[in-house]
């Protein structure tokens, strides 16, 4: 090709490529604002809140009881089963994942949600990635938001 040509051919592969350079960047600029408009407080808020309304939900169960009959208040008061005094929810997420002897091994919270739902409300488990499950965790877990982590703690077992 002759030079006459070869560099005004540059200059216009130059300038295509800058603009396309800048288009992508506007581009990418606009999504990530996009994605700056969703409120995440508020998304986790209504998820929690979906927690807290299924956490007095006897459908979940199958003998007309709720979490809340035996953790009343939302979980935020002490309760009772069968005599025997269970402690409030505060904290409790933060405990998790622990060893229950229940089933002689080291449980997430979310089996743990699953473990009261299936043996004292005779409920069907919820599926670990279920909306439902999601919320539940979210709703007990706020329960112990800005506490400290202890793995293992023991202290929301019964007491006689
Ligand atoms: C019939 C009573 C009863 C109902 C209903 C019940 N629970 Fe429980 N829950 C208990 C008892 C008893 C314990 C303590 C058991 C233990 O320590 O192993 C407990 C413990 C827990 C714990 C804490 C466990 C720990 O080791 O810190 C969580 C979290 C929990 N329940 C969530 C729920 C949720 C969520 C529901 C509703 C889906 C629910 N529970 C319904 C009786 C109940």
């Amino acid at each position: 090709m002759k030079k006459v040509f070869v560099i005004p051919l540059t200059f216009v592969i130059v300038i295509l490529v800058a603009v396309m350079i800048t288009v992508t960047v506007i581009e990418s600029e606009t999504m990530s604002e996009k994605e700056a408009m969703v409120d995440t407080e508020a998304e986790l808020k209504k998820v929690v809140e979906q927690g807290k309304a299924l956490f007095n939900d006897t459908t979940l169960g199958s003998t007309g009881m709720s979490c809340n009959s035996c953790h009343p208040n939302g979980g935020t008061a002490g309760g009772e089963m069968m005599g025997m005094k269970v402690k409030d929810l505060h904290g409790a997420a933060a405990t998790f994942p622990k060893y229950k002897n229940q089933t002689k091994s080291v449980i997430t919270l979310s089996q743990m949600n699953n473990m009261c739902i299936t043996m004292p409300m005779k409920g069907r488990a919820l599926k670990p990635d279920s909306p439902e499950a999601i919320a539940l965790v979210a709703y007990v877990t706020s329960l112990s938001n800005g506490m400290k982590i202890e793995m293992g703690e023991d202290m929301h077992s019964m007491k006689k």
